[in-house]
């Protein structure tokens, strides 16, 4: 299985953020339970559509799936039809008594501009009663009004010291511990320029060649430390 697959985070903690003011306003967000619209907006492989997976679960210990309407904009849908689930899911006839619903669209910028018009308005009349999350690499694609009314923020690429600890838990799960150093491990992140896939696939190929070169988590905490490094195969 892909490490982007294997290694994908499982709680919001997972999620590695650099920017220490998108991580605050996003902890204090989940902490005040926020009904303003959020847009995570930026380049890809960031981690928009993880975060928006997780906050359901890191706002409400006891989430429920069925109380997540999670939306793909590919643009080739049915969106009027998709806006009346959106209706159905949030308005008073809706199945989920719930007070702790989550609407996700994500790829919000595939919403045709009509249609974004008329989530407006959706907006207006269920944000205190759903939380909605919008994904984007695009924000100039986003409406200006459905803009306004949310709270923007940018996940940008982390910068790859803020992956060290992701990534050295991401080799010890896979029986590797201590084999690469910090520096080695930095390196191989730095490559990916941002991308956390492209991060993820080098630390998977460098898991793959470790395996290629026989190289066991029994041999590796028997063997001198000097002989530890990925160098010393
Ligand atoms: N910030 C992150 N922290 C931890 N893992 C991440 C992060 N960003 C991306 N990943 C890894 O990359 C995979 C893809 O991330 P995700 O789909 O959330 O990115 P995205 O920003 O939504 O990308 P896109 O803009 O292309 O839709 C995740 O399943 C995870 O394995
Ligand atoms: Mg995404």
């Amino acid at each position: 299985m892909s490490f982007i697959i294997k290694h994908k985070p499982i709680t919001f903690n997972d999620v590695v953020i650099s920017d220490k003011n998108v991580c605050l306003q996003l902890r204090n967000w989940l902490a005040t339970k926020s009904q303003e619209p959020l847009i995570l907006y930026g380049p890809s492989g960031t981690g928009k559509s993880s975060i928006a997976k997780l906050l359901p679960y890191a706002m409400y210990a006891d989430f429920d799936a069925f109380d997540l309407q999670w939306i793909i904009a590919d643009g080739r849908n049915n969106l009027a039809g998709q806006l009346n689930d959106l209706k159905a899911f949030c308005g008073v006839n809706s199945l989920s008594f719930s007070n702790n619903r989550f609407v996700v669209i994500d790829e919000i910028d595939n919403l045709k501009p009509e249609v974004q018009r008329n989530l407006k308005g959706y907006i207006d009349q269920y944000s205190g009663v759903v939380h909605f999350v919008f994904t984007t690499n695009f924000l100039n694609k986003i409406d200006k009004a459905i803009q306004s009314r949310c709270r923007k923020m940018k996940i940008s690429h982390s910068n790859m010291s803020a992956w060290l600890p992701r990534l050295k838990h991401i080799m010890k799960l896979e029986g590797y511990a201590n084999i690469a150093t910090d520096a080695e491990l930095l390196n191989i992140a730095s490559k990916a320029n941002g991308d956390c896939r492209s991060a993820l696939r080098k630390i998977e190929d460098l898991v793959v060649s470790l395996e290629g070169a026989n190289i066991r988590k029994s041999y590796i905490t028997s063997a001198p430390s000097s002989s530890r490094t990925m160098h010393s195969k």
